[in-house]
């Protein structure tokens, strides 16, 4: 999710702001904006880059010491001058900047406007803003408690900043789930969602915890309770990393810090639409379309690059568990060859930029026929939403790595989502099923991170390989779709040329390849095909190619007969590609860095493809 910022001090805060707003470009933004307190409080903000705010902002009065800023990536509420932040309450005294995703603003929208409230925007951050200020009128108490109060009614995740046009003395910050830090100078301060806004004016820092609430005082004072009214002392830490590292979290490329983000991501993406303890799964995009899908004869996926790969991992899923007929299409082949398209027929898009020319073609297309389109994509009111009926947006947040990881995972996610409320409704999968994979999807982060945890092992594997001029890539059943994924992984970033196969289909051709030179990265996980894998591997082994197999925690038959095998978490094998691709995603990008190359921005590739 995009960048906060905010000052209070003796400084004027606009120029901090506006440059802080600026280094936390890299995490994307949609739309920005600034509220600065001198006497009037003034709030700027519109559609666009940080340079478009600047223009929008250059002739206004842009003074104070006190202020706040905002790059949006929009969730709630499409990209414009109205959705962007900050957001000020109705009686304009109080403004807040949000970054995440405040689950139950529903609820909480509709009962604010029974208290006669007006919303101006479609963000789950006016809510917000509003909600606190109905509770500091009606019970009377400070800001800093009615924002302690309200955060205790929120479900989901924030990173906030909120001040009062009638105090100019202090800033109110508080985190759960999002990032934020406090920077604290000589009686100033300054809050970022990261150090990168904060790491030239002081190295000294405060990282918020989850459900902390700060003050922070022109006296330089600063207090900290929970949200829960618990007080905290503050710890102060300095800050060693330098600014280039600091964008990218102190990772060494977008690629590894995104590989990183997914159990956040994935969490993220399930947030408000996955409830384990009710057992229950609610796509509010869809929910309008539900019909279409049960009625539906036959759905047609259309995607490019990893997004067709999600597309085949969602064919098992929805033929499995929702018993619909799949079919998955390249839209660029998809566009030209003349389909046959029925009324009701449900197209489900999938794209992480939304602006991938041939996956646009192809809806239009698909349109045009009658077909239902779905949309499923990372940047909320780009182009492919904004053509497809409706659709789920994934919360992956800016992926700013030409080679797409937790964009992927999220993509899944939300695919499985669809699957299990379509075969709910369609009555094709029993209860007991369904409850089984929602407390299994659940934990699912838990058990990418247990993935991620082996990093150094799965680096050390790398290096033996890193000079293979070719690579076979191997899965079976829902992994088959893992295995294509993890060959585009490795020859768009390390230039390797690598090629993904059905397991079983080795022997119509491939295998003639396999020599001692040639290494075979099988997926071999628990599930319906795992002995057939184990016979592929055999028929590899017999030809002396080298096995590196991604395997169940546990597998002593495949570590019996790969050179290598990684351990990934027991998963139901419907789940299991949330999880295998992770160790391919590390691998690819390992060989990548060992080699030399460009690991973020590979060559001849762009991260959004917007030509045919
Ligand atoms: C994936 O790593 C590649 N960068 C590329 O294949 C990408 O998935 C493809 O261009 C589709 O992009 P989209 O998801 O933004 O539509
Ligand atoms: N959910 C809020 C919105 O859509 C905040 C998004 C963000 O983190 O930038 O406006």
């Amino acid at each position: 999710m995009c960048g906060i910022v905010g000052y209070i001090g003796d400084k004027e805060a606009y120029p901090i702001i506006i440059k802080g707003l600026h280094r936390l470009e890299y995490r994307g933004y949609d739309s920005a904006g600034v509220a600065l307190l001198n006497g009037s409080l003034n709030v700027y903000k519109c559609k666009g880059k940080v340079s478009d705010l600047e223009t929008f902002a250059k002739e206004k009065d842009k003074k104070g010491n006190i202020g706040i800023g905002h790059t949006r990536w929009a969730t709630h509420g499409e990209p414009n001058d109205v959705n962007a932040h900050p957001h000020c309450s109705q009686s304009g005294d109080i403004v807040l900047i949000h970054n995440g995703i405040i689950e139950n603003y529903a609820p909480i929208k509709q009962e604010l406007k029974k208290r006669s409230y007006v919303f101006k925007s479609e963000t789950d951050t006016e809510v917000l803003v509003n909600l606190i200020e109905d509770i500091k009128k009606n019970e009377s108490v400070s800001l800093f408690e009615a924002v302690r109060i309200a955060l205790n009614q929120v479900v989901g995740a924030y990173a906030i900043v909120v001040f009062e046009k009638s105090n100019p003395d202090e800033l109110i910050a508080a985190k759960k789930g999002s990032p934020l830090v406090i920077g604290v100078g000589e009686k100033e301060f300054f809050i970022g969602s990261d150090a990168t806004p904060i790491v030239e004016y002081t190295k000294n820092v405060i990282y918020l915890e989850d459900e902390e609430i700060a003050v922070l005082k022109r006296s330089g004072e600063i207090k900290i309770k929970t949200i829960k009214n618990k007080a905290k002392t503050p710890y102060i830490e300095e800050l060693e990393m330098k600014l280039d590292t600091l964008e990218k979290g102190g990772f060494p490329h977008f690629m590894l810090k995104e590989i990183y983000e997914q159990p956040r991501s994935i969490k993220d993406s399930m947030r408000g639409r996955l409830n384990a303890t009710k057992g229950t799964v609610n796509l509010g995009g869809i929910a309008d379309y539900e019909k279409a899908f049960v009625n539906a004869k036959r759905i047609i996926i259309i995607g490019c690059g990893t997004s067709w790969h999600a597309g085949l991992v969602a064919e098992y899923l929805f033929e499995d568990l929702a018993r619909i007929p799949v079919e998955v299409e390249y839209a660029s082949e998809f566009r030209y060859r003349n389909p046959v398209i029925h009324e009701d027929d449900v197209v489900i898009a999938i794209s992480q930029s939304g602006e991938t020319a041939d996956t646009l073609a192809a809806i239009e297309l698909a349109k045009s026929k009658g077909a239902t389109i779905i949309g499923i994509c990372n940047v909320v009111g780009s182009s492919i939403p904004r053509a497809t009926h409706a659709g789920s947006y994934t919360h992956a947040g800016p992926e700013i790595g030409v080679a797409s990881t937790k964009a992927f995972t999220a993509q899944i996610t939300i695919l499985t989502l669809m699957a299990l409320q379509i075969a709910q409704a369609k009555g094709t999968l029993s209860r007991t099923k369904f409850h089984e994979l929602i407390n299994e999807l659940n934990v699912i982060p838990e058990k990418v991170q247990a993935v991620l945890e082996r990093n150094k092992e799965i680096e050390a594997i790398a290096k033996i390989y890193k000079d293979a001029r070719n690579a076979l890539y191997l899965g079976r059943g829902y992994t088959f779709p893992v295995a294509l994924e993890g060959a585009l992984k490795l020859k768009e970033i390390s230039y390797i040329h690598a090629e993904g196969y059905p397991a079983a289909e080795m022997k119509h051709g491939p295998i003639a390849l396999i020599d001692e030179n040639m290494p075979v990265f099988v997926i071999a996980t628990q599930g319906t095909s795992y002995e057939k894998v184990v016979s592929n591997i055999q028929e590899v082994k017999a030809r002396k190619g080298k096995i590196i197999a991604v395997v169940t925690e546990g597998d002593t038959v495949v570590k019996g007969l790969a050179d290598y095998t990684i351990e990934v978490p027991q998963a139901d094998e419907h789940l299991v590609p949330l999880i295998a691709v992770i160790p391919l995603q590390l691998l690819s990008y390992h060989v990548a860095v060992m080699r030399g190359c460009n690991v973020d921005q590979p060559r001849n590739l762009a991260k959004s493809v917007t030509v045919e």
